[in-house]
């Protein structure tokens, strides 16, 4: 095979390693709407989960494959360990999608084998070749990564890549799994496995970081230049510490400078082709579906998608945008989608018009959740004049988030100003179907809405995170509210739109509660159990 005339192949992770970061723990119907906008950004590979990991997990990957991984679609990918049961279960939830694709690790670093696995080198060499041999009997498309390749003796790299692509590997991926590496130390890595790795090119080869030295993206472009043709990244660089690479920074460093890296790719540098199947004008929209359903928040000042990203605070920098775009901006904001912000609808909008511009937006809701959405947009459209496309996907998103639906807010009032002592008095349905009112007083509304709640829900917890962001400009706008709560070394998010911010306030505190609740409820049985034993 000829890897140098293929075009870069994206692998998004946000599903399976982005949601292994705190508190980003995603519901099935939220894991289908990422992958749903995932497979609508264009990317090559969704890696859907870990179906092994749990029952959740098994489900998930099992729903994505059956209605996102159709012909025309996304390949879909499961993590298993190089075990038989973990590739068992890859194989068996990746069933219904038209094209499947299992991927098998194993550790090769010394550090790993000694103190984690207990392996010695032989031993991983044989499970590597076994395994990989394994999943190959359930399916052609198989990835192998060596994990911490980084950190592994070069010499035994190559060797168990030669043994798994000789057992049908048709993906190997280099992880930097403590994102250690440099660029030229990584781009020097991939160069010395195209060359010590006979059978290398009977396989892709794809790479994977973390981005613990902030390097994650600058060590994945120098692998393209040497010959990595797979990247394994996530929206916003969501992810285990300090995340993975992140798809929308090297997508658009390799459409902005594709005439640099066009040659790495033996094309002449003046081709104006794209290096990657990206829609780029989906960017935007999926940074935002992400953050939203994560409660991961993008910082302000983050690359291509932060708020910030594409406005211009200096005096010299304004004058030069005014006169001509290309002295301070080397990409137009349109690319990424980001002005993509229509007023579409308003009050007098009918259900027809909602129902086809939701369709124009990617949205294919069923005709319940349309109702449920329908019903919020026109509380929304009495109070806020013109409706937009993100009005609308806050909308949207916020009825995605619902479940599970376990305490339900009934309602909130409160009494606050400059002379008043903030006082709130809130009515929640239990998860038994009870309706218990109770009133607080706090420092701010907010404070007092939360104190409120705490004394109906009775559920501990560490408030960690709080923040409001206005979906668009306007003092009617929509405010987001995003909350992260803690609970024993658990962190929960909740998520919320309203144009009352202490409404929002209060929903993002109930869905936060909602997720922590079961896990509660699961530990208080454990202790229980244990008890019961001594
Ligand atoms: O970081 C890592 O090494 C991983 C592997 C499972 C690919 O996530
Ligand atoms: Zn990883």
């Amino acid at each position: 095979m000829n890897n140098n005339e293929e075009k870069i192949i994206i692998f998004d992770t946000t599903l399976r390693d982005g949601e292994q970061c705190p508190g980003a723990t995603l519901n099935i119907d939220e894991k289908l709407a990422i992958a749903k906008q995932l497979a609508r950004l264009g990317v090559d590979v969704i890696e859907a989960g870990f179906a092994f990991a749990s029952p959740g997990d098994f489900q998930a990957v099992s729903k994505i494959a059956e209605i996102v991984g159709t012909e025309n679609g996304p390949i879909i990918c499961s993590l298993a360990r190089a075990i038989k049961g973990d590739i068992e279960a890859a194989a068996s939830a990746l069933k219904p999608a038209a094209k499947g694709r299992i991927h098998t690790f194993i550790s090769t670093s010394d550090i790993h084998l000694e103190y984690q696995l207990r392996k010695s080198r032989s031993e991983v060499l044989a499970i590597a070749e076994e395994m990989v041999a394994y999943a190959k009997t359930f399916m052609a498309d198989i990835e192998f990564s060596p994990m911490d390749a980084v950190r592994s003796d070069p010499e035994f790299l190559y060797q168990v890549l030669e043994r798994a692509i000789a057992a049908g590997a048709t993906t190997v991926n280099i992880p930097d799994t403590v994102g250690y590496t440099t660029p030229s130390e990584f781009g020097a890595l991939i160069k010395g496995i195209k060359e010590n790795v006979p059978n290398i090119n009977s396989a892709i080869i794809s790479v994977h970081g973390h981005n613990d030295l902030g390097l994650a993206v600058a060590n994945f472009l120098e692998a393209v230049k040497n010959g990595a043709r797979q990247l394994e990244c996530t929206i916003n660089g969501i992810g285990e510490r300090a995340g993975n690479a992140s798809l929308e920074e090297l997508v658009m460093a390799l459409h902005v400078r594709r005439q640099y890296f066009n040659p790495f790719l033996g094309r002449p540098a003046e081709s104006e082709e794209s290096l990657t199947n990206i829609d780029t004008r989906q960017i935007y929209k999926t940074s935002r579906l992400v953050s939203n359903l994560t409660g991961m928040l993008v910082q302000a000042n983050k690359a291509i998608v932060g708020a910030n990203a594409f406005a211009h605070e200096s005096g010299i920098h304004q004058d030069g945008v005014l006169k001509n775009k290309l002295t301070y901006e080397i990409m137009d904001a349109q690319l990424i989608g980001l002005t993509d912000n229509q007023i579409v609808l308003g009050k007098h909008s009918g259900r027809n018009a909602f129902r086809t511009r939701l369709k124009e937006l990617g949205f294919e809701l069923s005709e319940s959740e349309l109702n449920k959405a329908f019903v919020r947009f026109k509380e929304v459209a009495d109070k806020k004049k013109e409706i937009s496309d993100w009005d609308l996907e806050a909308i949207v998103n916020d009825e995605i988030q619902q479940a599970p639906d376990l305490f339900r807010l009934e309602l909130v009032q409160v009494s606050c100003g400059d002379r008043a002592r903030p006082t709130a008095t809130v009515t929640l349905r239990t998860p038994e179907g009870e309706e218990l009112t109770d009133a607080a007083i706090g420092t701010g509304p907010v404070d007092a809405v939360y104190k409120a709640i705490n004394r109906v829900v009775n559920v501990p917890n560490q408030l960690i995170e709080f923040s409001v962001q206005s979906v668009t400009e306007g003092i009617d706008a929509l405010g987001e509210v995003t909350i992260r709560l803690r609970y024993e070394s658990q962190v929960f998010a909740g998520h919320a739109a309203n144009t009352d911010i202490i409404v929002a306030s209060a929903q993002a505190y109930v869905n936060a509660l909602n997720r922590l609740y079961p896990y509660l409820q699961q530990s208080q049985k454990q202790e229980q159990v244990t008890a019961q034993q001594i």
